[in-house]
């Protein structure tokens, strides 16, 4: 397999009985974009978290560029480079859209900002990047949903990640802004990220990822290229009722 930057070896989650993830190996390929799909409470936002961090695993490690993961706090991972936003979103709310911005570029990246005017600078132009600069001086409550995801990507995109994880950015969006979401992830990756994305949005995810993996009832199923994923009958039966090929 080419150069992987995360990775992940038998990661268990158990919340008390509940096994939500169970025993998944992961390798994220450096620089693509990696898409993680399954039917609702299938475990992916918890295998995501796990990845990132946010989370500590019950057994398993994860690795970043060659690191164990698991023992750093979130926001020393941050640091290091990976950075995930939440799929529900979560705004500093009466803040300002640039001083949520701002925060993420003061805190987030290494080496840091060299005071309040430069993270401001450079989350003006992340505000930019992400269509929300006319925005900038509102409170991030104001905002609608796309506003709020474009936000939340925004918010991640100051640290200066080496690896973004992105979970349901697309949920919700009507058919322009989802294209437009469409345009900035294709161009975070094109500008060397590598991006992790947890999506139920099956057209989007076929369009944008090399590699895919599908997670039922915290298992793995299937992995690999999209197409051979989407076409294989453990996963057509694990989306039965939903179209895989919407
Ligand atoms: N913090 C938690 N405490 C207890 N149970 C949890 C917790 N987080 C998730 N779970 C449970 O773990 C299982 C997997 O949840 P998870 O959120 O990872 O699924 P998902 O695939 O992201 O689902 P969705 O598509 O609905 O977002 C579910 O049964 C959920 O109720
Ligand atoms: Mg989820």
């Amino acid at each position: 397999m080419s150069d992987v930057i995360l990775s992940g070896r038998g990661l268990t989650k158990r919340f008390g009985g509940l096994v939500a993830v169970r025993e998944v190996d992961i390798d994220v390929p450096r620089g693509e974009i990696f898409g993680l799909i399954g039917p609702n409470g299938a475990g992916k936002s918890t295998l995501f978290r796990l990845v990132a961090g946010i989370m500590a695993p019950s057994a398993g490690t994860v690795m970043f560029d060659g690191h164990p993961l698991t023992k750093k706090s979130p926001a020393a991972i941050c640091v290091d480079g990976v950075v995930a936003t939440h799929q529900i979103v979560r705004p500093f709310r009466t803040m300002s859209v640039l001083d949520n911005v701002t925060i993420g570029a003061f805190f987030g990246r290494r080496p840091q900002p060299k005071g309040r005017e430069h993270a401001r600078a450079i989350a003006t132009e992340v505000l930019e990047r992400c269509g929300i600069a006319d925005r900038a001086q509102k409170p991030a409550r104001e905002l609608n949903l796309a506003g709020q995801k474009r936000l939340e990507i925004a918010r991640a995109l100051a640290t200066d990640p080496k690896v973004i994880l992105l979970d349901e950015v697309l949920a919700g969006l009507n058919p322009t802004e989802t294209d437009r979401t469409l345009d900035l992830i294709r161009s975070i990756r094109a500008g060397g990220t590598t991006i992790v994305m947890v999506e139920h949005n099956l057209r989007a995810v076929r369009g944008l990822c090399s590699h895919l993996m599908v997670l039922v009832e915290g298992r793995k199923v299937a992995e690999g290229l999209p197409d051979a994923v989407l076409a294989d009958p453990t996963v057509i039966a694990a989306y039965l009722g939903t179209s895989v090929h919407a």
